[in-house]
């Protein structure tokens, strides 16, 4: 097994070479012989719990197959990768060994390998069914196990010792998202000469609800370890300074907390919202080619060329609110509010952490309520729902925005929602109308929205139909001004802004 295959082996053997940084580039300088003691370090390393790409497969002559993963973590970090370069730190979406590490797309990736039992207790178990939930205002219950928690700390540490090794010394590491919360301190540990970011993709809770896990010193902990702590939201921020003086007795002031190094010395760690964006040029110019103009027009011709199409467009989770939109829907209909004859909701709920049981019981009740939609109101040859459990490429996406008269972003719960921000970095036409949660992070940025209580059917309800009927000079002022605001605070920005704060020490 050469080194670099054995770093990221889930097998524990001869995982790590000793935490000393010079010593890294002693190897790298002595030799050019990658299968042996050669690993490439980088000085920029993202450490997310997945590649950017999930191997999907082996092909005929035994190379792996590689898609691109799902979620917003990817969308939104790949093109900062491609642009600055480095390396990225990830599982491959499926158990088993990880493999040697590989380049794509001008980003070095290193594997990530999980077993079948982690896979179980670290992503679907704490990371799906213990925090997710919890951080998302407890709208399913969260499940406590400690074994699932002994294999999270397993998992974070294998993810640090990993980081350690690909770090060239003084290299700046962002670690991302809840699954890696342990890692920030873990890597301190091994590397203490490393500038260590954190950035929390999804909310991070109130002290009420935080304060039910029996980890929660650990995890806060865990994330002290950075130099910089990110979130969505000032409400996120202001939770996690909470967290940090109530489950571990810390102080803090303004944005930063300081954190006890022995001997009566401090560290200061700052926690500051950075609200994450898209790459809203390169999707624009995505929405501008004729190919997805065109197609956008078959998709409206298929569907039967109504006058309104609405449309939704998230993974299948229950924090999404999709149950709540669909009996909006219903209920329009119910009422004559809006017709069969002429308005169609398409929802695209793509498939997402399927042998977790309450996305099973999710996905159960959303096809019985879209089947009993489209029982009662459908007529031969036109279906009032469109549901589609299935992932689709950038340019059908961006092709069912140009197709949709009003985007449905109705989550219960969300730490940004970047589908918000790619529906209105598509409308070039600036013709569209976005509804949006206020329960969503980018609620704080996108102001010209229809913002809605997703809670609230009726509010839901009146919004929508406004939404419908809405004059053409008025959808133009509103989506004005929300392209505005998408175009001059994209993806670049924010990671130009995490990462400069970064290499500042983590002030401002
Ligand atoms: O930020 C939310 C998040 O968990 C990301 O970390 C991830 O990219 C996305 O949702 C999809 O989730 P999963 O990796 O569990 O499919």
């Amino acid at each position: 097994m050469n080194a670099a295959h054995s770093d990221a082996a889930v097998e524990t053997d001869d995982r790590l070479a000793p935490p000393d940084p010079t010593r890294a580039a002693a190897i790298d300088t002595a030799t050019n012989d990658m299968s042996t003691t050669h690993t490439a370090t980088s000085d920029l390393l993202v450490v997310a719990n997945r590649l950017p790409v999930d191997r999907t497969g082996t092909a005929a002559d035994g190379t792996p197959i590689y898609e691109r993963s799902p979620g917003g973590l990817v969308a939104a970090l790949e093109p900062v990768m491609r642009a600055t370069g480095g390396a990225w730190v990830g599982w491959p979406g499926v158990a088993g060994d990880a493999g040697a590490p590989f380049e794509s797309g001008g980003i070095q990736l290193v594997p990530v390998g999980l077993s079948a039992e982690e896979v179980t207790r670290f992503y679907e178990g704490f990371s799906n069914a213990t925090l997710w939930p919890l951080y998302h205002d407890v709208i399913v219950q969260p499940i406590f196990h400690r074994s699932w928690f002994d294999a999270y700390e397993a998992v974070n540490r294998r993810f640090a010792e990993v980081a350690a090794r690909h770090a060239a010394p003084g290299a700046s590491v962002w670690v991302q998202d809840y699954q890696l919360q342990l890692v920030p301190a873990r890597l301190r540990e091994l590397r203490p000469d490393l500038r260590i970011g954190f950035f929390n993709h999804i909310p991070f809770p109130g002290y009420e609800i935080f304060s039910q896990l029996p980890w929660r010193r650990q995890i806060v902990e865990g994330i002290l370890g950075a130099d910089l702590v990110g979130f969505q939201r000032q409400s996120d921020t202001t939770n996690f300074l909470r967290a940090c003086r109530r489950a571990t007795r810390l102080t803090t002031r303004s944005q930063r907390i300081a954190v006890p190094t022995g001997e009566g010395a401090t560290r200061v760690v700052r926690a500051a919202p950075f609200p994450i964006s898209i790459d809203s040029a390169g999707f624009e110019a995505l929405a501008r080619t004729p190919e997805v103009a065109a197609r956008a027009r078959r998709i409206r011709s298929d569907l039967g060329d109504p006058a309104t199409v609405l449309l939704g467009v998230d993974r299948l989770d229950y924090t999404k609110g999709i149950l709540e939109r669909l009996k909006m829907f219903e209920e329009l209909l119910e009422d004559g509010q809006v017709s069969a004859s002429d308005t169609v909701l398409v929802q695209v709920a793509s498939p997402s952490r399927e042998r977790v049981e309450a996305y099973r019981a999710l996905r159960n009740d959303v096809e019985v309520t879209v089947g009993r939609i489209n029982g009662d109101h459908g007529v031969v040859g036109r279906a009032p729902v469109h549901y589609l459990h299935q992932s689709f490429d950038r340019a059908e996406m961006a092709a069912l925005y140009l197709a949709a008269d009003v985007m449905l972003v109705t989550a219960l719960r969300d730490g940004m929602n970047l589908v918000a921000k790619e529906y209105v970095a598509a409308r070039h036409d600036e013709d569209g109308v976005l509804v949006l949660s206020e329960f969503a992070g980018a609620a704080d940025e996108l102001t010209q929205a229809l913002l809605v209580n997703p809670h609230d059917i009726d509010g839901m309800k009146e919004q929508v139909v406004d939404a419908v009927r809405m004059s053409p000079s008025q959808r133009r002022r509103r989506m004005r001004a929300l392209r505005r605001r998408v175009a001059a605070h994209d993806v670049g920005r924010w990671a130009q802004s995490f990462l400069g704060a970064l290499a500042g020490g983590g002030h401002d």
